[in-house]
């Protein structure tokens, strides 16, 4: 895990810059490079690096970066990739923090060998390196623009870090089209050293920005930007866009928690329990940046929409229930509120519909009285284009009441809908920066975004879940699987560490015979179910290897014969050690809860709806670990089924407390025992409020070596 790195701000805030590579030549990235860093105004000193000497855009060149007199905080690098170690080498000895290395030609080819050298030698002198395969970076801080980038970029408050450098490219021309500000662009590339962690590090108490845009590929080191990206998010937003939501890898997974996960599950998940916003697409992603840059938070949940039209209403009423903004509901208020506002034909019911004879004025007063009430936080304006509006009556309508809202601190979003008139004007306004949107959904989505944000913001910091555990006893267990040559625990030794963490089990015995099965059913009581234990069969259902509900004699000997026959026909060499008998545990919600170590993220936990169908309902949510209680619930919440842990048609509600314990309880495990790599209770069979809950299967699946715990 890559530390804090003390002297990011040198990367953003150079007092001096060597351009090695450095060109006169026009259609060289060494001269466009130059050429931005001088035409953006920074005020640092730039040294241009050339074999040959002489002048480079009117600057003194230099041979060698050793003939430099004085200190070099960054050195951007666009030479051939064969020089570039040695280039590195010399920077290094030189003393340069920063290496922003553009070159192509490394480990995006196959070529991990001279990066992973270029990063060592850099790191040995305490340089870094941002990169290679990058654009470079722009930073409004000092105006430094060391990309070669073809258009003047405009400053303002968007950070972007951008792992593709082309992609970063055209957000450069979004942003000059949409009149969205800048504040830094970087892009990281193949993030060989700097990656997006350290770059929000520096982004998170730089004034200057005050939302960051990231766009991401993959994830390094998940643990850490799970880390830094928490204590971004409570304090400005963090949109993210993330490419790749395939299911690739997921396949191979030994348990369903780990063919659930799917990479792109899980990412999604734990960027959300970090508070981001993930963007499905760039426009999205642009558009929650440019609203949340300009616009002040709500105070409060009470949304209202303003409308001169019924269907238009609706749609919007739909909208605000898929991006989480919450209508204010009290009737008899919006009564008090809204009538002076509108028609005896129109409604004060939210959404408010003063119909579609509304001109400019009547919005104004609807508007005004939604400004001025403190009980309404936020305000959804939507018009269906009228003979009532030109485009001087937009402006009267949407502009001045947005300035109005803006200044009294309360957000405004407008969805218009319509035709010439309607595409001409929002253009026009999104220019000024106007949250104008030609969709409805559009305009709720940027609202709703703003309400994550706003909501995590406020969440306060729950004290961390967490349970003592018997490290050691555990640990022998699973040492002694490992000596018998097992990648996975048998189910009794699964349900023996459940009972010393204090998750209930079911009864059962082992039986390496039929008259011992006989005897153990009765032992624990009719009815029961016998399933095959061997170190072979990790799948047990599929090969025939389970018998439920036998409820006497003749049914424990039937089903343990067609056990062996069954396991002998399916996988005739299997080593067969028994049988396992349980006791039938009474029906209740079945729900599926995992732990595991995630590649990208470490300890993660899984909660969902349990038994067969899991990996076709794929109701499930992940969350990293460690967390509080509450978040715990979130969690739960977030599936699907969770109206059936409440109880639905008269039924009592589970008991979600047992639920959570068993997910805290589970989470202790995989945070602390070395030699586990997943734990799967499904199902895990929770009872009425009370009456706590059963784990029917436990599957534990070895690391292929001791992990590191911390
Ligand atoms: N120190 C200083 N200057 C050096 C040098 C060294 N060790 N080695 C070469 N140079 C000079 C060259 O003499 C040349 O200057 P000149 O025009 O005055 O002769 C300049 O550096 C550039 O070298 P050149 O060999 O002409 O390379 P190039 O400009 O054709 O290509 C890259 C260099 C870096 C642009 C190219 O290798 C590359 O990686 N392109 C892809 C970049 C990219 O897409 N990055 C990702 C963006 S998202």
């Amino acid at each position: 895990m890559s530390k804090q790195d003390k002297n990011i701000k040198y990367l953003f805030e150079p007092r001096s810059i060597a351009v090695i590579g450095a060109s006169s030549d026009k259609g060289k990235i060494g001269h466009s490079v130059m050429n931005n860093i001088i035409k953006g105004g920074y005020q640092g000193k730039i040294y241009p690096i050339n074999p040959r000497g002489g002048e480079i855009e009117g600057i003194k060149a230099y041979k060698s970066i050793m003939d430099i007199n004085g200190e070099i905080d960054v050195a951007c690098i666009t030479i051939p990739a064969k020089f570039v170690v040695d280039s590195v080498r010399q920077c290094a000895a030189k003393g340069v923090k920063y290496g922003i290395v553009i070159t192509s030609g490394f480990s995006e080819i196959g070529n991990s060998e001279d990066e992973r050298k270029m990063v060592q030698i850099a790191n040995e002198k305490g340089m870094r390196i941002l990169g290679p395969n990058i654009f470079g970076i722009y930073t409004a801080e000092v105006s430094l623009n060391t990309t070669f980038s073809g258009s003047a970029i405009p400053s303002g408050g968007l950070g972007i870090v951008t792992q593709s450098g082309a992609l970063g490219l055209t957000m450069i021309g979004q942003a000059t089209v949409g009149n969205v500000g800048l504040s830094t662009i970087v892009s990281v590339g193949n993030k060989a050293d700097v990656d997006e962690a350290d770059l929000l590090e520096y982004l998170i108490t730089q004034e200057r920005t005050k939302v960051i845009l990231m766009y991401m590929e993959g994830v390094r080191d998940g643990e850490r930007l799970v880390e830094v990206l928490k204590r971004a998010t409570k304090v400005k937003p963090v949109v993210i866009i993330k490419s790749g939501r395939s299911q690739r890898g997921a396949m191979a997974a030994a348990s369903h928690t780990g063919s659930l996960a799917g990479s792109d599950a899980v990412f999604d998940d734990i960027i959300k329990q970090c508070g981001a916003l993930r963007a499905e697409n760039m426009k999205e992603a642009f558009d929650w940046s440019k609203f949340l840059s300009n616009n002040p938070l709500p105070r409060g949940e009470n949304a209202v929409i303003i409308t001169n039209g019924g269907g238009a209403g609706v749609l919007a009423t739909d909208a605000c229930e898929k991006f989480g903004v919450n209508l204010y509901d009290d009737m008899e208020n919006l009564k008090t509120i809204f009538s002076p506002a509108t028609p005896e034909f129109g409604s004060t019911k939210n959404p408010v519909d003063i119909t579609g004879q509304a001109k400019s004025e009547d919005y104004t007063k609807a508007f005004d009285a939604a400004l001025h009430d403190p009980e309404i936080h936020a305000v959804l304006g939507v018009f269906c284009e009228t003979s009532m509006f030109t485009h001087e009556d937009f402006d009267r309508a949407v502009e001045h009441n947005y300035r109005q809202f803006k200044a009294a601190g309360k957000p405004i979003v407008f969805g218009l809908l319509g035709g010439e008139t309607v595409s001409e004007y929002t253009r026009d306004a999104r220019r000024k920066n106007i949250p104008v949107y030609e969709d409805i959904y559009d305009a709720v989505s940027s609202l709703g975004a703003m309400y994550s944000f706003k909501r995590y913001v406020d969440e306060k910091d729950d004290e961390i879940a967490d349970v003592a555990i018997d490290v050691k006893a555990i640990d022998s267990i699973v040492d002694g699987a490992r000596r018998d040559g097992r990648s996975f625990l048998f189910s009794h030794e699964g349900q023996n560490i459940m009972k010393m963490t204090g998750i209930p089990v079911p009864k059962s015995l082992i039986a390496m015979t039929i008259e011992s099965a006989v005897k153990s059913a009765a032992a624990i009581g009719y009815p029961v179910v016998m399933k095959v234990v061997s170190k072979d069969i990790l799948h047990k259902s599929d090969v025939g290897g389970i018998a439920l509900d036998l409820e006497n004699d003749q049914e424990v000997i039937s089903g343990y014969e067609a056990i062996m026959r069954n396991c002998r026909m399916n996988m005739p060499n299997a080593a067969i050690e028994g049988v396992e008998i349980s006791e039938m545990v009474k029906p209740g919600t079945e729900m599926i809860v995992g732990a595991m170590v995630d590649k990208t993220f470490g300890p993660t936990v899984m909660v969902g709806l349990g038994g067969i169908y899991v990996e076709v309902m794929k109701d499930v949510s992940f969350r990293a670990l460690p967390m509080a209680r509450t978040q715990i619930m979130e969690m739960i919440k977030e599936i699907r089924s969770y109206p059936l842990l409440m109880g639905v048609r008269g039924e009592k509600t589970r008991d979600i407390n047992a639920l959570v314990d068993t997910i805290i309880k589970l989470g202790a495990i995989i945070r602390n025992c070395k030699g586990i790599s997943d734990i799967e209770i499904n199902p895990l069979v929770i009872y009425e409020q009370g009456m706590g809950a059963r784990a029917v299967d436990v599957r534990i699946i070895l690391s292929k070596e001791d992990r590191e715990v911390r």
